[in-house]
């Protein structure tokens, strides 16, 4: 690409949104990290940059910063803007819903009024299948599935953006929308150089599966074998964190070739289902471990089981999930045990 691609990256040293700024480079792009670290280690500016072999710009920004974000809007004539920066766990956010709805919409709207002003004419929005809440006529859904009531405050706040979206669209000069619904983000890059950092404890499976195995969680807990699924546990659709990025690159290419205002939803998933059952066994076979773990009680606002349609995403973005799940539980092993070892030395 000979004329530099600026592409705003916010929550870019996040876990989602490392990887995509690994990808974005890859295809010659130049992405602007905007992240406070608030959720993100510093460390993963070095893990990115090891991977891809040149520096990467950070600017240490709280995305929800009008004045500080439009320096860089007024320091980079940006082509695009990828929106990552969120607060995205389900239980805080029902913990916690006044600092998700802050946060999660004001950063939004601050990189909403900011490329309005500076004219930047795509962006991509980081949703979740979340916003179907529990589906109600089939477990696979697709783009027009209609939303449910979210099951918690963070995946309300992603409906309530994928509407701010829209109202913007209609009220813009030019703006080009692309929302991503993800699915079950899993796995590292196969570097083992960046992954998953959860805050604390983590609250989604395969984190917790990987730490259980290191020792630094006691054991695991299954929420649930009571399900009406072929082993009584419940499926998700769990798409590697690299193919998510690599949606992105597309989903940016496909923007750019939209003559006309957009605004488009497409899910972002493998398009198959696993059990948390499978996923424990799949572990345990990779790592040739025994993994510790117990059945307990269902978790609250957990869905049966959910997977995407993801004819849309291949149709339109010429996307699909290359990687296995099993690709990803290898990845996640290999980026859990390099990071404890890095970190703590032994
Ligand atoms: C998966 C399955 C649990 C932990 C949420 C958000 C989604 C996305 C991913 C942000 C469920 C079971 C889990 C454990 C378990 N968020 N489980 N024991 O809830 O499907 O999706 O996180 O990007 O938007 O909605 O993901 O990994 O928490 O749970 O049995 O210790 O694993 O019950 O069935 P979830 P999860």
């Amino acid at each position: 690409m000979s004329k530099k691609s600026y592409i705003l990256v916010t929550g870019g040293a996040g876990y989602i949104g490392s990887h995509t700024v690994v990808e974005l480079i890859r295809q010659g792009r130049t992405p602007i990290i905007v992240d406070d670290f608030r959720n993100a280690d510093r460390k993963i500016i070095a893990g990115i940059e090891s991977i891809v072999g040149t520096k990467v710009i950070v600017h240490e920004i709280d995305a929800c910063n009008q004045a500080e974000m439009e320096l860089i809007f007024q320091q980079y004539p940006f082509d695009g803007i990828i929106h990552f920066a969120a607060y995205k766990a389900v239980a805080e956010s029902v913990a916690e819903p006044i600092k998700y709805y802050s946060n999660n919409i004001n950063s939004l709207l601050v990189c909403l009024t900011l490329a309005e002003k500076y004219a930047v004419k795509h962006f991509l929005f980081s949703s979740s299948c979340t916003v179907y809440g529990d589906p109600k006529d089939s477990v696979i859904v697709d783009e027009k599935t209609p939303m449910q009531t979210a099951n918690s405050p963070y995946g309300t706040t992603k409906q309530m953006c994928e509407q701010i979206l829209s109202d913007v669209v209609r009220s813009s000069a030019h703006l080009k929308v692309l929302k991503l619904r993800y699915f079950n983000p899993v796995g590292a890059d196969e570097s083992g150089k960046i992954g998953e950092l959860p805050n604390g404890e983590p609250s989604n499976l395969l984190p917790y599966v990987t730490q259980t195995a290191l020792g630094i969680l006691e054991q695991l807990t299954v929420y649930g074998n009571d399900y009406n699924t072929p082993d009584g546990t419940c499926i998700r659709d769990y798409i590697h964190v690299t193919d998510l990025a690599s949606a992105h690159v597309k989903g940016l290419e496909w923007c750019e070739t939209q003559s006309a205002k957009t605004d488009e939803i497409i899910n972002i998933g493998a398009g198959n289902g696993t059990s948390v059952l499978e996923i424990i066994h799949t572990f345990e076979n990779i790592s040739g471990k025994r993994l510790n773990w117990k059945y307990g009680e269902r978790r609250v606002g957990d869905v049966e089981q959910i997977y995407a349609d993801v004819q849309k995403a291949r149709r339109q973005l010429q996307w699909s999930a290359t990687r296995t799940m099993e690709d990803a539980v290898r990845d996640a092993w290999n980026w859990e045990q390099k990071w404890r070892n890095e970190t703590t030395g032994n």
